[in-house]
């Protein structure tokens, strides 16, 4: 099969990972994979912040679980390693940017068997005080929004290999 087709079919959702730190080879790569994803008129107004602090991380997993009413469970999975992929509020293109940032970053870490999963929750809460004062102390600029998050690391146990396919693909020859 085609290598960038059988990468793509077997990328999935991580969501249990390994106490144990990716190697910086590893996350470089996976974030020059986002670097060179296609951004609306070429604009790259996004920032990849890694953030593998683990005090850190505890402190975003905290203040999402107070805000969204999370259970005490919610830590990314275990992550030890966020890419967290924020850009500008005023392009109009940022989610979609980010988003293929993201993708072209999830694919390259299953390139190499590294588990990876979007979080979703800071989009909607980075003008919260709390949650703007962490994302100051991590130079996320002001103007940015966090659109989305990888979470990588070593997959705890192997991800469920089978995704049903609804997805409705029309063609008019
Ligand atoms: C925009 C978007 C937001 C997502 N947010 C989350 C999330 O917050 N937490 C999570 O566990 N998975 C999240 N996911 C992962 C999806 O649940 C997952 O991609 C989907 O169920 C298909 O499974 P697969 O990734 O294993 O193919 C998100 C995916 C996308 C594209």
């Amino acid at each position: 099969m085609n290598q960038v087709l059988e990468n793509i079919l077997t990328r999935r959702s991580t969501r249990a990972f390994k106490n144990e730190q990716l190697k910086d080879e590893e996350v470089e790569v996976i974030v020059k994979a986002g670097l060179h994803a296609p951004s609306g008129m070429n604009r790259q107004t996004w920032q990849f912040t890694v953030v593998q602090n683990p005090e850190t991380i505890e402190e975003l997993a905290k203040v999402i679980r107070k805000l969204l009413n999370k259970n005490e469970s919610y830590n990314f999975y275990g992550a030890p390693t966020l890419v967290m992929v924020s850009n500008d509020i005023d392009n109009t293109n940022g989610l979609a940017d980010s988003s293929c940032a993201l993708e072209n970053m999830f694919l390259m870490a299953n390139s190499l068997n590294i588990g990876s999963c979007w979080i979703n929750q800071l989009k909607t809460i980075c003008d919260n005080e709390e949650v703007r004062c962490i994302l100051n102390s991590l130079e996320i600029p002001q103007n940015h929004i966090v659109w989305g998050i990888a979470a990588l690391g070593y997959k705890a146990t192997e991800n469920n290999k089978e995704n049903k396919i609804t997805g409705v693909v029309k063609y008019f020859k």
